[in-house]
């Protein structure tokens, strides 16, 4: 099985319907780390529209890829460039269909998005924030390669706080 990302700038109307789709079919990490089932409509669409990136970042720097298999988009990832400082990467989310969990895909497009944040030039580190309630993530980050940096925050809009781990590249 082999998987490709297909990056999405200014998603159509069907790419939008195709990502609302592949998360929904994830419904535990909605109700681990949201507390509810799905992310609503807004939310995907704010994904695409700046407003979450952080000060002195372009539009470029966040990069939204959907998973595809064969036809079917069964996932999808985001990173963005220059968090903290130019040097780090902050992957905001990598989620899979849950039909497709549990078969080696997670680690393919982990690697396939490394590839790609290894490729930008003076990368050198790649961060993650994983929701503590969300305990499932944890095993995959640390054998991605991923270790706690002791920092944890706390955003209201999540059931417990954020810990957050790197990987230096
Ligand atoms: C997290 C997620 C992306 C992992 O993808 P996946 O396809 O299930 O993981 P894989 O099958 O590729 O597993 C990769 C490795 O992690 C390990 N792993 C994954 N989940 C694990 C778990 N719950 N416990 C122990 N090990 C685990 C696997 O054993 C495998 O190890 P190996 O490659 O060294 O043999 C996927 O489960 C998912 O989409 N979860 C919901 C969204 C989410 O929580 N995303 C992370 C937000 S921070």
């Amino acid at each position: 099985m082999s998987i490709r990302l297909e990056r999405i700038i200014s998603p159509s109307a069907a790419q939008l319907a195709e990502l609302y789709a592949v998360c929904s079919q994830a419904p535990n990490y909605w109700q681990l780390t949201e507390g509810k089932l799905l992310p609503g409509k807004a939310a995907i669409a704010g994904w695409f529209d700046g407003s979450e990136l952080p000060v002195g970042r372009k539009p470029d720097d966040q990069q939204i890829y959907g998973v595809r298999l064969g036809a079917e988009l069964i996932g999808m990832v985001m990173a963005l460039r220059g968090w903290r400082y130019p040097e780090q990467t902050m992957i905001g989310l990598l989620l899979l269909s849950e039909r497709w969990q549990g078969k080696g895909l997670g680690r393919a497009v982990y690697e396939a998005i490394e590839g790609i944040i290894r490729s930008w030039p003076g990368m050198r580190v790649v961060r993650i924030g994983i929701i503590a309630s969300n305990t499932p993530a944890f095993p995959f980050w640390h054998r991605m390669g991923f270790r706690e940096t002791g920092e944890r925050r706390r955003d209201l809009s999540f059931l417990a706080d954020t810990i957050l781990l790197e990987k230096p590249l």
